[in-house]
């Protein structure tokens, strides 16, 4: 298994077949992948880990994704929408403790018109004009993306999450479709976003073959960032009976995609740190070089619930910050205050 890594590392791409037999590998080949991914990810970034400060402005969505907690039909799921004032003074608080990227990420809300979520870019702009700010509110139009990059947004993350159309229908109603959503990537990056796509490891359905089809679609695609953490179950979506991707799974999918794509920036999520007290630290071990905590205001972190046992939902962004700067020196990281714009370009 051992050559297969250093096929991976050398030719950048493997065999669908090859990365199926990869992603079942044993301990020590998967200790072989990760040393091998640290290494790359030191190569290209060195011992810098890149800080991006979440801010969950609402809760409302229109979709009905069947993994997600805040999915339309959960009427048991409180909803809530934060103002832009609320919005700005996150981000007040956020620059004061050094993030320089500002992640707005929400449900797909129909309150939040072209029009409102505009005022909110340009504002951020306005008074961060060294920041990146990054959106994540799902798929809107190719016109839509294009207002948002022109009021000064930089980067969008929309995860493909699942690249076979198939899986895509186990996990969404029929109007949620996959060509769709690849459109939208596809158009976010015609318009010039630095994209950010990626996928649920362990998702209900998923097999070896359709995380090797990720990886391909990944290779193919380019983009300058992949999210990806494991799915946990949410006790009120049709798919609370189902298990938690698992740690390994999760681990080895990171370093692959760090050998496949040396320049990546890839988070090491709070998903990973909800299924494992030291999951942040493992995955940037094995490849990650980025980190999200969250800057939402303290009242309305309980309530992006997308899966049960979030992480981090009861400490102040200021706690969070502190929190994160431990773990990342304890393993022989540093953060960075840049706007760690991506060297995949
Ligand atoms: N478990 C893990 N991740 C989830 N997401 C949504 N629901 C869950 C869940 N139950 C992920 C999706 C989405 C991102 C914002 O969160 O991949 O794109
Ligand atoms: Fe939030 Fe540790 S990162 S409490």
């Amino acid at each position: 298994m051992i050559e297969l890594v250093n096929k991976l590392e050398k030719e950048k791409i493997l065999t669908k077949a090859e990365f199926v037999r990869l992603l079942g590998c044993d301990e020590s080949t998967q200790e072989y992948l990760a040393k091998t991914a640290e290494k790359i990810r030191i190569e290209n970034y060195g011992k810098d880990i890149y800080l991006r400060g979440l801010i969950e402005f609402t809760n409302f969505c229109k979709q009905d994704c069947y993994y997600c907690g805040i999915r339309k039909s959960n009427t048991q799921c409180p909803r809530y929408r934060l103002t832009k004032e609320d919005i700005l003074e996150c981000c007040k608080e956020g620059y004061e403790l050094g993030y320089r990227t500002f992640v707005l990420q929400g449900g797909e809300d129909a309150y939040f018109t072209d029009d409102r979520l505009c005022e909110i870019i340009s504002a951020i702009r306005g008074n961060y004009p060294d920041c990146a700010i990054t959106l994540s509110v799902g798929e809107k139009s190719k016109e839509s993306y294009q207002r948002f990059f022109d009021c000064g947004a930089n980067r969008y993350l929309l995860r493909h999450e699942t690249a076979n159309a198939e899986h895509f229908s186990k996990l969404h109603p029929e109007k949620q479709t996959l060509k769709s959503r690849k459109k939208c990537l596809l158009n976010l990056k015609e318009i010039g976003y630095q994209v950010g796509c990626g996928f649920m490891v362990g998702s209900p359905y998923q097999t070896l073959e359709n995380l090797a089809e990720d990886l391909l679609f990944i290779k193919e695609l380019n983009p300058q960032m992949v999210g990806l953490g494991p799915f946990i179950p949410h006790n009120q979506t049709p798919f609370k009976d189902f298990n938690s991707g698992t740690l390994d799974l999760t681990l080895k999918l990171l370093s692959i995609i760090r050998i496949m794509l040396p320049k990546i920036l890839l988070p090491a999520t709070t998903a990973l740190a909800t299924i494992d007290p030291k999951g942040r630290e493992k995955g940037i071990l094995a490849g990650a070089n980025v980190v999200m905590p969250n800057l939402s205001p303290l009242s309305v972190r309980k309530k992006y619930q997308l899966y049960d046992n979030k992480v981090c939902t009861g400490d102040e962004s200021a706690h969070c910050r502190r929190c994160m700067e431990g773990r990342i020196n304890s393993i022989g990281c540093r953060i960075v205050t840049a706007r760690g714009d991506s060297k995949n370009i």
